[in-house]
């Protein structure tokens, strides 16, 4: 499969720029499993890497020209030049790859230009981080070629600095930690405040388990400012607590933090962010003792705080929830910033044809569009192929 990839991109590399690549990459989307809008708020999440994977060939150059291509959108090459990137100029999927190059020679990398061209499996605006997945491939393939020697961890944070400041989305550090650092078989419980990570094995087919992914194709848009205006709501209510960050407000003084705030919105924003996190403890735990299938009710229990603390789910995504727990599933939540996008299932091997279906025939129920349904297979993050 990843063989007949990388002989795709690297024959449509060679037919675009007149000669072969240096290499080929991948970085991969992801869902989380538990741990949603905390990382900006210095909390726990626990992401897992999909196998659908952003592809990227790539050959350096030494004359200052950036030159970026994908395969999965119309338009040709579009070309610039490495030290005349500037945050703010738009330009669609290119800003992606085209931000990584900047935030590199911004933060004083030598990367004296590229030739790349992508092509990428991870389903786009399915909050399933495929933008994530270009800048992570990208920032890989320029630490290969250069020689830059980052660390993944450090890689992920140029690359979400890239989508902060050059592109102009004001997301947390997981989807690109997500994207540089998953191993295969693992889920990665990571602390956003100082990326302390831990892999923790995840192997659900071994315990006759299964996770679905279901995409509910309602577009999912995080620079709207719904996004903005939640981060921002975290932060006055961190500020209003007199702590850092809400990841310093524990569980036990969750009731005596509410009582201290006014505003009704920040009130249920913090109580969300504070459950979350415990949320993200409860489901290590279980894990830990191999109690998988206990981690259900945990999950659905997120959704709800999302739903209804958070505001950030939809009628798509509580359908998914609503209808696979009616029909069997373990547990079920939004997974990513929400508005749309994706909901994980958690449902016994037996059951899961049986839970896809109901989800899907309560869709056409609605009158809603037909979801896209697979299974999440904790895969490896980003990696050189070729
Ligand atoms: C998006 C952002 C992440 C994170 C999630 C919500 O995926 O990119 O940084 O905030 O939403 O958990």
């Amino acid at each position: 499969m990843s063989e007949r990839r990388v002989a795709e991109v690297t024959a449509a590399f060679r037919e675009l720029y007149g000669s072969g690549p240096d290499g080929v990459w991948a970085a991969p989307g992801r869902v989380n499993l538990i741990g949603e809008h905390t990382d900006y708020n210095d909390g726990f999440v626990m992401p897992l890497a999909l196998p659908h994977t952003a592809l990227a060939a790539v050959a350096r150059r030494d004359d200052g020209i950036l030159r970026l291509h994908s395969g999965d959108v119309e338009g040709g090459v579009v070309e610039l030049r490495a030290e005349r990137l500037e945050p703010g100029g738009g330009g669609g999927w290119a800003a992606y790859p085209a931000g990584v190059v900047w935030a590199l020679r911004d933060a004083g990398h030598t990367v004296t230009g590229a030739d790349v061209h992508i092509r990428s499996t991870v389903p786009t605006g399915a909050g399933l981080s495929s933008s994530a997945a270009l800048e992570v491939v990208t920032a890989l393939a320029c630490n290969d070629l250069f020689g830059l020697d980052l660390r993944p961890w450090q890689l992920a944070r140029l690359s979400q600095r890239a989508e902060n400041v050059f592109v102009g989305v004001p997301c947390g550090i997981m989807d690109q930690t997500a994207a540089a650092c998953c191993t295969a078989g693992h889920a990665l419980h990571l602390d956003t405040r100082d990326l302390a990570q831990r892999q923790v094995p995840f192997d659900l087919a071994a315990e006759g388990l299964r996770l679905l992914v279901v995409d509910t194709r309602v577009k999912h848009e995080l620079g709207e400012g719904a996004y903005a205006r939640r981060r921002a709501g975290c932060e006055e209510g961190a500020r209003a607590l007199g702590v850092q960050a809400l990841r310093d407000v524990a569980l036990e003084q969750l009731d005596e933090a509410l009582a201290a705030l006014e505003d009704p919105a920040v009130r249920r924003y913090v109580r969300h962010v504070v459950t979350e996190n415990a949320r993200v403890e409860q489901v290590i735990g279980l894990l830990d003792r191999g109690e998988t299938r206990a981690i259900g009710p945990v999950l659905t229990a997120g959704h709800a705080s999302l739903r209804d603390d958070f505001e950030v789910s939809c009628a798509e995504l509580d359908l998914v929830v609503e209808s696979a727990n009616a029909s069997g599933a373990l547990g079920a939540r939004m997974t990513g910033g929400g508005f749309g996008g994706s909901a994980i299932v958690l449902v016994e091997e037996a059951r899961a044809e049986g839970v896809a279906k109901s989800v899907t025939e309560a869709f056409a129920e609605a009158g809603h569009r037909a979801p896209r349904v697979f299974t999440a297979v904790p895969s490896a993050g980003a990696r050189r192929l070729a």
